[in-house]
């Protein structure tokens, strides 16, 4: 039996939709292939067939794991900038050499760690970083959060106070855990075109400018720039924890994207398995 689900059109701005005004009725199958073409269909498929827990061996734990992150460039990324590198690992020299071709200085990329789907976005902190707060002169904003109820959770820098190792702003680059908020899709940088993919930035961590990480399944933005502290639920246990992420922008995901901190070795890229406990929101 299947279930139809309705795949909404991405909002504009203001909240009307853009491209089109009809609403795609499609089933489960469908909805699988969507999500798959996001970001890589043998990611999700792992993820359903051996169940989330089990992915989450740390490297070294039997499961083949491994700290380096590799580009992901199955499905729609066949044509990202990144395309011909699938599964050859992900180094910072390549996002900066990227990010030269961007109007403002930013690049991203999907990836594989871990098991795991994951985003890099290069932004360029540490050259603007002193300049004055406008449009278009990307950096990293360190942000309050606050939980679905409104409740004041924390400020980024709280985190990072007392772990410092979670996020080093003067490399350029965070990673997040590439799996929605709302249904676990795998959000994808610039694999669509709309307002909110556009080679622009605004501040504040709102819905406004470009650069956002976008959920093709129900149109959920996330602002890779804004890092903020929230919370969010074990799907397995019910608890909930604080995590440090980035920022929703819109649409149907109740909070934000987790990081996972990044280790640098020379050029290449790891994820640190320090906070996997911030994944446990999808099954
Ligand atoms: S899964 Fe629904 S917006 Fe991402």
């Amino acid at each position: 039996m299947t279930t139809d689900r309705i795949l909404r059109p991405a909002p504009s701005i203001d909240g009307s939709a853009i491209a089109s005004q009809s609403v795609s009725i499609i089933n489960r199958r469908q909805f699988m292939g969507y999500s798959l073409n996001a970001a890589g269909g043998v990611l999700a498929v792992s993820l359903g067939t051996l169940g989330f827990a089990s992915i989450l061996l740390p490297p070294g734990g039997g499961s083949g794991g491994d700290l380096q992150v590799k580009f992901w460039a199955k499905g729609r990324e066949d044509e990202a900038w990144y395309g011909a590198q699938h599964l050859q690992a992900m180094t910072k020299s390549s996002f900066v050499e990227e990010a030269a071709k961007s109007n403002i200085g930013v690049s991203g990329a999907q990836g594989v760690w871990n098991g795991l789907p994951v985003n890099v976005t290069y932004v360029p902190h540490a050259e603007n970083k002193d300049k004055a707060v406008s449009d278009n002169v990307p950096r990293f904003q360190f942000m309050e959060g606050y939980n679905l109820s409104g409740n004041y959770v924390g400020h980024f820098e709280d985190m990072t106070d007392a772990e410092p190792e979670l996020f080093n702003p003067d490399e350029n680059l965070i990673m997040v855990f590439s799996r929605c908020t709302h249904l676990c899709c795998i959000p994808g940088w610039q694999l669509v075109s709309n307002a909110f993919t556009d080679d622009n930035w605004t501040p504040g961590g709102g819905d406004g400018g470009g650069s956002k990480l976008f959920c093709i399944c129900h149109s959920s933005r996330f602002d890779p720039t804004a890092l903020e502290m929230n919370q969010n639920t074990n799907r397995s246990n019910g608890q909930q924890f604080q995590f440090a992420g980035i920022r929703r922008a819109g649409g149907p995901a109740p909070v934000g994207l987790p990081l996972i901190p990044i280790i640098m070795n020379g050029d290449y890229i790891e994820g640190a398995t320090t906070h996997l406990d911030w994944l446990t929101y999808c099954d």
